[in-house]
């Protein structure tokens, strides 16, 4: 620590600090012992408390009004590290983690962010970062070809197909309905020139499942598009039939139903829409269909799992998150187009500051995204994807598949319990039976059961409700989840459910 020069300004020796913040020399130490203190986190996170004991507004307490005048040390600031940001923080990488999806990250993962931060170049044109557009073209190829997508993805396909990195699933669904409500509006215009975009707009109507994730409903909003939440089967699952019937009512009305987003993997239950059923309405209407994976992706890599996805060749466009299943930090969330120019149709603008000699030949991502910046996302993929190894890879997905069949068959040893939905991938929806507390629905007693296990704090969990069910759902795959913690869960879980229903705390 002696190492770390004074930070007080001074004329001589500013320049360089202003510039980069700190010396050439302090930055490597300090790397270093961030670097250590990054790996001494990652061996201990799982004997931390997996949510923290803070009350909203903790943080006022603990940091200053302001931002301080005087640039402060590095070692002053690394000291208040555990202070600031551990002891108030959610352990995602936990062993006692199960909420949400898990997150995902690795070694190589994070040296990739520290060089795209060091980089920090810019790739919204091909001219911005010539690198940063190529490596994420023929990285998204790779991803393709892992996942055995169909070959209209490709960029070196033969059709105008090929992928993009976007921040975030939301990010992907909010910008395929844009270039599917651009593609829909076109025509129309062309059919009267006079029409104004706004009344057509007014006539489209995009529909999802009461399952999928809430950004789909977003994009919605946001786009300022009639969305329609159709009912899902027993299953959590999108049918054909209740798709078409919509579509039919709607068209009878001089609705224009344009857009489809089906799920493989909801987020509540890992569902999945019934793709067979839906790809050749969609074909015969003409309507766009997005396929949201941003979970069930990842096990795609897996031959075993692809039955999943079976119906996949009839979609516009397919996503899916690497920063849930694939060791890759967020944010990385892959989007292909299989005609591109429709995303590049509704993003374009072309102000003469972003134009260059090679547009037209090469791909300009700022016309695939809504952001005009864009970080060097790719390195960190490029750096998992060859330190890991697809075969890495697909052992950390069967791994977390396995882990949830394991608890699946724990749940299924006491009969006070019930699995709600097959479990396919990393997801165990599970309730205590309504008829062990003579009720039809059990659902203030489920909550109650999930609201003790999450004040015990050993365990992250997330509730969800389906089909008017409300359920404890148990994620697991994430970095440091095993069985053996998941036997700790199980056990806690029972000892939890014996006092409640012991003291009678069920009792509404
Ligand atoms: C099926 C599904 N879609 C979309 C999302 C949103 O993902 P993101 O946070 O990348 O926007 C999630 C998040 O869990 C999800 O499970």
């Amino acid at each position: 620590m002696s190492n770390f020069k004074k930070r007080k300004h001074d004329s001589k020796t500013g320049e360089t600090r202003l510039r980069l913040g700190m010396q050439h020399d302090d930055f490597r130490n300090a790397a270093h012992t961030l670097v250590d203190r990054i790996i001494d986190y990652h061996k201990t996170v799982s004997e931390r408390q997996t949510f923290p004991n803070v009350k909203p507004g903790f943080m006022r307490s603990l940091v200053p009004d302001q931002a301080p005048e005087d640039a402060e040390n590095w070692p002053e600031v690394f000291s208040e590290i555990e202070e600031v940001v551990m002891k108030g923080l959610t352990h995602w990488f936990s062993s006692g983690f199960f909420g949400f999806y898990a997150t995902a990250g690795s070694y190589p993962s994070m040296l990739g962010e520290l060089l795209t931060s060091a980089i920090g170049s810019i790739g919204f044109s091909w001219l911005s970062s010539p690198s940063s557009t190529e490596l994420e073209t023929v990285m998204l190829d790779w991803l393709a070809k892992a996942l055995d997508l169909p070959k209209f993805y490709l960029h070196n396909g033969t059709g105008p197909g090929g992928g993009v990195i976007q921040g975030t699933a939301s990010e992907s669904t909010l910008v395929t309905l844009l270039s599917a409500r651009d593609k829909a509006i076109r025509p129309q215009l062309s059919i009267d020139p006079n029409q104004c975009r706004h009344d057509i707009n007014k006539r489209l109507v995009a529909y999802t499942s009461n399952v999928s994730n809430s950004s789909v409903e977003k994009a919605g909003k946001i786009a300022f598009v009639d969305l329609k939440l159709l009912e899902s089967d027993e299953m959590g699952s999108l049918r054909g039939k209740t798709l078409l019937d919509a579509i039919k009512e709607d068209k009878k009305n001089g609705r224009i139903p344009f857009y489809v987003c089906a799920t493989l993997g909801t987020t509540a239950c890992c569902s999945f829409d019934n793709l067979e059923e839906i790809e050749p309405i969609c074909e015969k209407e003409g309507i766009w269909l997005h396929i949201d994976a941003a979970y069930a992706g990842s096990a795609l890599l897996c031959p075993e799992f692809r039955f999943i996805a079976k119906g996949l060749e009839c979609s516009t466009s397919f996503n899916f998150n690497p920063h849930k299943g694939m060791m890759v930090n967020l944010d990385c969330s892959a989007l292909w187009f299989k005609d591109s120019s429709h995303v590049i149709n509704a993003m374009n603008v072309n102000p003469i500051y972003l134009r260059h000699e090679e547009m037209g030949r090469a791909i300009d991502y700022m016309h695939w995204q809504i952001p005009l910046g864009r970080r060097f996302r790719t390195i960190k993929l490029w750096f998992v994807l060859r330190m890991v190894g697809l075969d890495g890879l697909r052992n950390h997905v069967r791994r977390g598949i396995a882990e949830a069949k394991h608890l699946e068959e724990l749940v299924k040893t006491d009969e006070r319990y019930e699995i709600l939905f097959p479990v396919v991938l990393g997801l165990v929806c599970f309730r205590l039976k309504p008829e062990l507390l003579g009720n039809k629905i059990a659902n203030d007693e489920n909550e109650k059961l999930y609201e003790a296990i999450h004040h015990d704090r050993r365990f992250f969990i997330t509730p969800a409700s389906v089909g008017g069910k409300y359920l404890i759902r148990i994620s697991t795959g994430s970095l440091n989840c095993s069985t053996a913690k998941l036997d700790e869960f199980w056990k806690v879980t029972r000892e939890i459910t014996d006092k409640l229903l012991t003291k009678n705390k069920f009792t509404i």
